[in-house]
């Protein structure tokens, strides 16, 4: 399949991403409180352009850490293994956590690393992810804050891979194979 030839249709342009974002920052602020320095957690490799967005529309102080978890699924199990690649370099124990999701399909992500966050009992631990794809969900998991829903479409850009490819688009587009 990823030899296929295929087009890019934008789906969400930047400009509407950043104006997004404004807004989620705003939310952010106001739910965090400025005297306690937040950890935004981004989840590699998709949520680096978020993160990288994301942290320069926030007026807090931040620490930024990331970590990089895979996920492996036969294609029959709606059960799947969720495998942590790159721990975090800080310890979270008591601090004001965000993580930090490009995109929740399954959910099955989501709810492994929220798991293994809160066992390090962190003060408090919200989510965010710039996409969601409700439809998808074999896991009833939702972060605090979602960007945009989209339909269940083969999305690249803005962090978001196509077999490696088109990470770097600066908009979300839609993948039509030709
Ligand atoms: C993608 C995406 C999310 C996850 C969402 O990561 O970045 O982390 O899948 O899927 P789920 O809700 O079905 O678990 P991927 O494993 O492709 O790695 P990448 O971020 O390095 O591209």
């Amino acid at each position: 399949m990823t030899n296929r030839p295929y087009v890019i249709d934008e789906m969400i342009s930047a400009k509407s991403i950043a104006a997004r974002i404004e807004e989620l920052s705003r939310e952010i602020h106001d739910e965090f409180d400025s005297t306690n320095k937040l950890v935004v957690v981004g989840l590699l490799r998709g949520s680096f352009v978020f993160i990288a967005d994301l942290v320069r529309e926030l007026d807090l102080p931040i620490e930024v850490d990331f970590l990089e978890a895979s996920s492996y699924g036969d294609g029959m199990e709606s059960s799947r293994e969720v495998r942590i690649l790159k721990d975090l370099r800080g310890a979270i124990e008591g601090r004001d956590v965000l993580l930090v999701e490009d995109i929740v399909d399954t959910g099955h992500t989501l709810h492994h690393v929220t798991n293994l966050l809160k066992s390090r009992e962190p003060a408090r631990l919200k989510t965010i992810a710039l996409l969601d794809k409700p439809t998808r969900r074999e896991v009833d998991m939702k972060a605090d804050w979602t960007g945009f829903e989209i339909p269940d479409e083969f999305v690249v850009g803005y962090g978001i891979d196509f077999a490696q490819r088109n990470r770097n688009l600066p908009f979300i587009g839609k993948v039509r194979f030709t």
